[in-house]
């Protein structure tokens, strides 16, 4: 969505990834980024049953910021490949293993980190999906292997996934969302150029640092990763449809009216919901 359209509620969401400033609903994912030798200082727990939630979509189509919105709401963890990589692109040349390199190098070019690599950092961190506060699994799985493994996961830990979350846009859209989108290279806070601009342009409202358009949002990495989403990714949807554990949610309008959407469904399907 773009210009006077987009309702100012949504700014509400810049501090999506803001890891240091204290929000309701969310912790600072300490054990998710640094790996299982850290503790969350702040690990939330649901008043009721955790919600454990994978959130499918094409790239863009808005599954960080529902995931931003879905952790204030029912307090699972936003747990998300993608800026576990980015974070790991932060490190000194020194500090990254090889296939860490190998994986920033794949990021840039709009093409999926294979799957050993993403599975080695997703099981070292194999106690954020045992949490029992839940989660919100944003981009992982990515693909139908990936899906495998998790399922094998949870099977032997006797975690039940409580559903998977598939948000739908138009490619058009989609398109403008990711090509607008601005991030704050401190906080990680997201903007877009219309739709949700900071105050001052190219600054972020929350702690002053400098706004950047990822690599990979660029035309050429966008259609690297919208072919690679429709090869790779796309099959989860009849996967879990088979498990008959999917929820196809349109994730047009404004971020509040999806994320109201999406819970209503969650609680048509599970009967109660545990709401912060
Ligand atoms: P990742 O970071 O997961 O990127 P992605 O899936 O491509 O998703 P995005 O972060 O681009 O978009 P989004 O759906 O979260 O949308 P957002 O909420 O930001 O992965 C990046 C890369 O890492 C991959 O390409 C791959 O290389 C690698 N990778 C990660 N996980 C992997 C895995 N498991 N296996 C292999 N490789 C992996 O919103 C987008 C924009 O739209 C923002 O500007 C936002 O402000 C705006 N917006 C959001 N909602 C709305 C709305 N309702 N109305 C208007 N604007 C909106």
């Amino acid at each position: 969505m773009s210009g006077p359209d987009k309702p100012q509620s949504t700014n509400r969401l810049q501090s999506r990834a803001a890891q240091s400033e204290p929000a309701q609903g969310r912790n600072d994912r300490a054990a998710w980024f640094q790996g299982s030798s850290a503790e969350c200082s702040d690990a939330l727990r649901p008043s009721g049953l955790p919600w454990r939630l994978v959130l499918l979509g094409a790239p863009g189509v808005g599954k960080g910021t529902q995931a931003y919105l879905l952790n204030q709401r029912l307090r699972a963890c936003h747990l998300s490949t993608g800026d576990l990589f980015r974070a790991a692109s932060k490190l000194g040349e020194c500090d990254r293993s090889p296939a860490m390199q190998a994986a920033m190098d794949y990021m840039r070019r709009g093409e999926l980190v294979p799957d050993t690599t993403v599975w080695e950092m997703v099981r070292e961190r194999s106690a954020c999906i045992r949490c029992a506060g839940g989660f919100v699994l944003d981009g992982f799985p990515r693909t139908l292997g990936q899906a495998e493994l998790l399922k094998q996961l949870m099977e032997s830990e006797k975690i039940p996934l409580s559903a998977v979350v598939n948000y739908e846009l138009p490619l058009a859209e989609i398109v403008d969302r990711l090509s607008g989108r601005r991030t704050c290279e401190k906080c990680k806070a997201v903007y877009h150029i219309t739709g949700q601009p900071s105050k001052v342009e190219g600054m972020c409202d929350h702690c002053g640092g400098r706004l950047f358009q990822r690599e990979d949002d660029l035309p050429e990495s966008i259609k690297v990763r919208m072919e690679a989403y429709e090869r790779s990714t796309a099959p989860l949807i009849e996967f879990y449809q088979s498990q008959r554990a999917l929820l196809t949610i349109a994730a047009t309008g404004t971020p509040d009216e999806i994320c109201a959407r999406t819970i209503s469904a969650l609680v048509a399907r599970a009967g109660t919901v545990a709401i912060a």
